[in-house]
């Protein structure tokens, strides 16, 4: 088994070091964020992520990983940058601010030879940018596909493994590093580096680019008439096509399609390859928050002013507190301006919320104490709670029985049946 170090010990760095120490090596995480790293020896987690906590403590207990600020004496087989690579404000493109801080970090103190794996998502060149600056050191490219959610799963079961390198000693030790993966049948492709930054990058852009699609087709589906759930099933039994990443909604969010879509922008304009599926996919995801606002608006008579709304989800999708670039906070802003009263509940985003969301949204404790006298309740994230919500009680809480569901959680026949004015997304209106 191998000694690693994980340099960043968020999302990736945290759930992949908690995982490479469940296949059996020798992991420590390092993060600058010295509270994280004091929070993650006492067993607490800085993210929410289903299992995490469980999985970190049986591994630390096992003696397989630990947790510092700063590297110690020991000498790791391999060190991997888990960093993150924020879009730069203007540009879009991915800063390497980070990376590049860590990378030098390594290069100080590291024995020449030492493997330095990239499981950031970098723009595709990085790699030899990297190689470059750091002759004495290797680098592979090994980009990170899990979801946050079900990240360990992921992890553990992945759909497959790229590891981007020329160099065959780092080649050979990744090979190592996911022997018990690959031995029970998970497929690794070995690329070149270049080759394996731009299959991520491609992956998320074209899961983002299938969303976007989705959604467009809701939209024809409401001014026809038809319905977006059957035509996605139809579609999706198709297996050229597949039934994953069909289901309509208020347009993809989180820390990575968005921020990933507009770094590839820039790659490909930086590389006179004009990136014109992509961009439409990105500018219609921009477009469809503001679609969602239209309508809740007109769901709610043409006006929400003074109009108090129940917010049901923030993070940008269920089983996570994420609330990085959620649809929930540019259509709560939209809504706050044009005058609605919000109050607002996740299940578990709501320490994230206080400190994102705007103050004089109200944070409620539960969804019933956000719908409780509301003129219309919205969900925007597809919490299983938010699916199982008692019907005849949601039509005591709420002052009219308006539900507007961005996540297409019920059947508007059986909504029509419980008396409640169901607004969905390309659907047809049950009366
Ligand atoms: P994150 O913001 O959750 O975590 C990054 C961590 O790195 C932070 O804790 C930060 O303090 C630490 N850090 C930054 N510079 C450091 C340094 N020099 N030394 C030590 N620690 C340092 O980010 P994330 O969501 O885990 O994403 C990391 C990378 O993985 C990104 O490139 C992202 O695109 C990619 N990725 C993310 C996901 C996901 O689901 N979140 C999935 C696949 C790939
Ligand atoms: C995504 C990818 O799925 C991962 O493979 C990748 O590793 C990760 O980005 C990353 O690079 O960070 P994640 O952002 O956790 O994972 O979430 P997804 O489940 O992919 O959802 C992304 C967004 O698309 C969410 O806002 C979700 O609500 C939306 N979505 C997804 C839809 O609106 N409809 C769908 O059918 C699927």
């Amino acid at each position: 088994m191998l000694q690693l170090c994980i340099i960043g010990a968020g999302y990736v760095g945290l759930v992949s070091g908690a995982c490479l120490a469940k296949l059996g090596h020798h992991v420590t995480c390092l993060d600058r964020d010295s509270a994280r790293i004091e929070g993650l020896k006492r067993g607490i987690m800085p993210i929410y992520e289903p299992g995490l906590a469980e999985l970190v403590a049986e591994m630390t207990k096992a003696g397989r990983l630990r947790f510092g600020i700063e590297k110690d004496d020991a000498a790791p087989d391999a060190v991997f940058l888990a960093v993150g690579t924020p879009p730069e404000e203007h540009s879009g493109a991915a800063d390497l601010r980070f990376l590049l801080a860590a990378a030098e970090e390594i290069a100080a103190h590291a024995p020449p030879g030492l493997t330095v794996v990239t499981k950031s998502t970098v723009p595709v060149g990085t790699g030899a940018k990297l190689a470059g600056m750091f002759p004495s050191l290797r680098f592979a490219s090994n980009p990170e596909f899990l979801r946050e959610g079900v990240a360990i799963e992921d992890f553990l079961k992945p759909e497959r493994i790229v590891i981007g390198t020329a160099d065959s000693h780092a080649q050979g030790l990744l090979r190592r590093i996911y022997a018990p993966l690959t031995e029970r049948g998970v497929p690794l492709l070995a690329t070149g580096m270049e080759t394996a930054e731009l299959i991520k990058y491609a992956s998320n852009a074209f899961l983002a680019t299938k969303v976007a699609f989705i959604n467009q087709i809701a939209d024809i589906c409401e001014a026809m008439g038809a319905d977006v759930e059957e035509v996605a099933r139809g579609m999706g039994l198709d297996s050229r096509i597949g039934s994953r990443f069909l289901r309509a909604g208020p347009g993809y969010g989180g820390s990575c399609f968005p921020k990933d879509t507009l770094a590839l922008l820039h790659t490909a304009e930086a590389a006179d390859s004009p990136p014109t599926i992509i961009r439409a996919a990105v500018e219609a995801n921009t477009r469809r928050r503001t679609q969602m606002v239209k309508k809740i608006t007109t769901a709610c008579g043409g006006s929400v002013a003074g109009k108090t709304l129940a917010i049901l989800g923030l993070a940008f999708k269920p089983k996570t507190d994420d609330m990085r670039e959620s649809p929930a906070m540019t259509i709560i802003g939209q809504l706050l301006d044009k005058g609605a009263i919000i109050r607002a509940y996740d299940p578990q985003a709501m320490e994230q919320a206080k400190a994102l969301l705007p103050g004089e949204v109200t944070l409620t404790a539960s969804a019933e104490a956000a719908m409780q006298g509301a003129d219309a309740a919205v969900i925007i994230t597809e919490w299983e709670e938010f699916a199982a919500l008692d019907m005849t009680q949601v039509k005591t809480w709420l002052r009219t029985p308006l539900l507007i569901d961005l996540r297409n959680l019920y059947s508007p026949a059986e909504m029509a049946a419980a008396g409640i004015t169901y607004i969905s997304v390309g659907r047809p209106y049950a009366k």
